[in-house]
């Protein structure tokens, strides 16, 4: 049977001995638990508290007062603790010694897509010349997109082409060539325009997709010659290649360009002396140009009499290509970061 007295001394007891129990700890969840220990429902200070009951009622109040205290006190060392311990946290972080000259952690940005940076070089490169960017619609008719460029619906170089038909008369654009016909269409001579931009054919191996990017270019002027369109594509690759690469101009035939011609440069891996790239034979096809037909000039309004022209369209996955050694044109449109960071 305990007696008031004894009670009291066992509850300032239990004071000293969570006292000792929290000082040495060090986290919150563990004095958390402490404090259960004592002042839980199966808790130290709880068991002492049963009995109360067994007390001559006069004791009680003194003995309750005393179980308030030590419940308070270990409430406030708890509070304490805890403060100390974010103190000890807050100091430490201000006492870190921080090396300014490490090396800064490489920020994850972005950046624009190869085709992107190469379309955007391309356009730079022209600019300097004086040529300045027109777009046209991606869904084209077939009249801008043939008929004007003196392709006829029975000519065979509309088989060269696999387009895509929206319907009878709208066609995807196969080529960029029908922004030619919309510029001449609507300003007058001089033009000097690039057109970069989507272009879509029914075929898909390594070296073709159904959706590729073109850039056109289209001049026309009093006195223009072939001498200025083989200067203007020269120009072009040394740039963009940022070598002393020749290119060949290699009669071809385009029905909306007289003459006409495929633009061959030398082969930028090799340098010309032959290699897998370039089948042994040093040169690789970029793309095609020409004088641009009277006849054309005829269909977008432009005096044949007075003006002449040239005009040429090159493949950028091509100059990507031979640029960066990409094989397959797919890597360009997957967007697997792990291809498209590398440039
Ligand atoms: N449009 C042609 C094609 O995609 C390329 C081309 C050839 C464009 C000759 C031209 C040109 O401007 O003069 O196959």
């Amino acid at each position: 049977m305990s007696n008031a007295p004894e009670m009291i001394a066992n509850l300032e007891k239990l004071g000293d001995e969570f006292l000792a129990v929290i000082r040495p700890l060090a986290d919150e969840q563990s004095i958390r638990a402490a404090q259960a220990q004592f002042l839980g429902k199966k808790g130290k200070v709880s068991e002492l508290m049963k009995e109360l009951g067994r007390l001559p009622a006069g004791d009680r109040p003194l003995v309750g007062a005393a179980v308030n205290k030590v419940k308070q006190t270990i409430e406030d060392q708890v509070q304490s603790r805890l403060v100390e311990l974010a103190d000890a946290v807050a100091r430490q972080d201000l006492a870190r010694k921080v090396d300014v000259t490490l090396p800064a952690r490489p920020i994850g940005g972005g950046h624009l897509h190869l085709l992107t940076q190469v379309r955007l070089e391309a356009v730079q490169i022209f600019a300097e010349l004086g040529f300045v960017v027109a777009e046209g619609p991606q869904i084209e008719t077939d009249w801008h997109t043939f008929e004007a460029l003196a392709i006829p619906k029975d000519h065979p170089a509309r088989d060269m082409q696999d387009t895509f038909y929206v319907s009878e008369e709208i066609v995807l654009r196969t080529h960029t060539s029908p922004v030619q016909v919309r510029t001449m269409l609507t300003q007058p001579p001089p033009i000097r325009i690039v057109a970069p931009g989507h272009v879509f054919r029914r075929d898909d191996d390594p070296t073709h997709s159904p959706m590729f990017t073109q850039i056109e270019g289209l001049a026309v002027d009093v006195g223009i010659s072939f001498a200025d369109l083989k200067g203007t594509l020269l120009h072009f690759v040394k740039r963009f290649f940022q070598r002393d690469l020749g290119i060949r101009l290699r009669p071809s035939y385009f029905p909306f360009v007289e003459p006409g011609a495929e633009v061959d440069m030398q082969c930028s891996f090799c340098m010309g002396s032959g290699c897998r790239v370039c089948k042994g034979t040093g040169w690789v096809e970029i793309g095609g140009s020409g004088m641009v037909d009277p006849e054309v000039f005829g269909l977008c309004g432009v005096d044949a009499e007075k003006y002449t022209g040239f005009a040429f369209g090159m493949g950028l996955e091509r100059m990507a290509m031979l640029r960066h050694a990409v094989n397959d044109i797919k890597f360009y449109y997957e967007g697997d970061i792990r291809f498209l960071e590398q440039f």
